[in-house]
């Protein structure tokens, strides 16, 4: 159904996962994050593909998405990387100079990230859903390697591209070959999606967004097209404003941050482009009636539009609860798409 859905053919319901679905939300997830860093459960193929497994088992969802994380690719490249309790990743190398870009790794990635594509394989004999595999878009991933971590303002890659563009240019242009190199191998290994996740590029101004991150992820796309059927789901923050450049690249999917009004957008979009997203996620914060309307809502703009996959705007949060994560499944999943309620 996930993969019609991502075909723009007609589906009894629309497919739902979502963003964040395997995380310390989950019990599960929490018992084997006490016994574990981080980084050994995306590096331990059995870890991640039992991880990968959680929310499916608990919930339902119609795709898994590979337990991993976007920063791989810079670890990859030399970055040295820690995930720390309350702070999130944290990268005490990072790159601020042309010299610096010129110490970066670039040749034998998918070899460097073998446990990945390990994990993928063992997904790939336990699974009877697609699994989705993903990276993280050139222009977030380097907003992590320059700012050395989390940033609210993205102030250090923001002021190196407004002093020096050529300059972060030679960034992303290195993460572009070590995206398509990373995801290429995923496509081996076995997925049955990919999605790029540009998570920062809200914080990039129009123009900006077109020649500091989609050019990029325009050439990703491109490369994995010339060599494999998989489809491609973009994801952005802000992809409610932006969709117009995204769709000039003719990913199979475009997923929308919550802001934008998903009939209104469905109008716009050519027609061959699956949509999906975009319930606030803050709204699982709320009452289960809430939960079933806001949800509900949502599923009736999209009813009779082919190629529309639920999902939230962004991840779930980990103080959620499981119990809202099941509801909105559970909505989504009685939901029958009726000629009365297509549009
Ligand atoms: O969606 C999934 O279930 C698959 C796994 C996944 C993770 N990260 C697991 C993770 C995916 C697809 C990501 C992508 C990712 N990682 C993005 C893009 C999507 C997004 O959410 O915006 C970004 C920006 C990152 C970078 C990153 N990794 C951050 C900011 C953090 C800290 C977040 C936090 O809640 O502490 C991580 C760590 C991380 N990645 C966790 C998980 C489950 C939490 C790790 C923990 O258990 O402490």
């Amino acid at each position: 159904m996930f993969l019609d859905a991502l075909a723009c053919q007609p589906t009894p319901r629309p497919p739902i996962w979502m963003m964040r679905q395997s995380g310390r939300y989950m019990p599960e997830y929490r018992a084997i994050r006490e016994k574990y860093h981080f980084l050994d459960m995306i590096q331990v193929p059995e870890l991640a593909c039992e991880i990968t497994h959680q929310p499916i088992d608990a919930y339902g969802m119609d795709a898994a998405i590979l337990f991993s994380d976007i920063l791989v690719t810079a670890s990859a490249m030399g970055s040295d990387l820690d995930y720390i309790e309350g702070k999130g990743p944290v990268i005490s190398n990072p790159v601020r100079s042309v010299a610096d870009v010129r110490q970066l790794w670039t040749q034998d990635i998918p070899a460097r990230l073998h446990y990945v594509t390990d994990a993928i394989k063992l997904l790939k004999n336990s699974l009877d859903i697609p699994l989705i595999g993903f990276a993280g878009a050139p222009f977030t991933v380097a907003s992590y390697m320059v700012e050395g971590g989390s940033s609210s303002t993205l102030k250090t890659v923001k002021s190196w591209r407004y002093n020096d563009p050529e300059g972060v240019k030679l960034l992303l242009d290195a993460l572009t070959d070590v995206t398509i190199d990373y995801m290429l191998a995923q496509v081996e290994a076995g997925v049955d999606a990919l999605q790029l996740f540009d998570t920062w590029a809200n914080h990039l101004a129009w123009d900006d967004f077109s020649e500091f991150s989609m050019v990029y992820m325009d050439r990703i796309i491109q490369a994995i097209r010339a060599k494999s059927d998989v489809p491609i789901i973009v994801f952005c923050k802000n992809s409610s404003l932006l969709y117009p450049q995204i769709a000039n690249s003719k990913p199979d999917a475009i997923s929308f941050d919550w802001n934008g009004q998903l009939g209104d957008i469905r109008q716009q979009l050519d027609k061959s482009i699956a949509m999906q997203g975009n319930l606030d996620p803050f709204g699982l914060y709320g009452t289960d009636k809430m939960i079933v309307s806001q949800t509900t809502k949502l599923l009736e703009a999209m009813a009779g539009h082919p190629g529309y996959i639920f999902n939230l705007g962004h991840g779930i949060l980990p103080d959620m609860k499981p119990e809202k994560i099941k509801l909105v499944v559970d909505t989504v999943h009685a939901f029958k798409q009726t000629a009365h309620s297509a549009v």
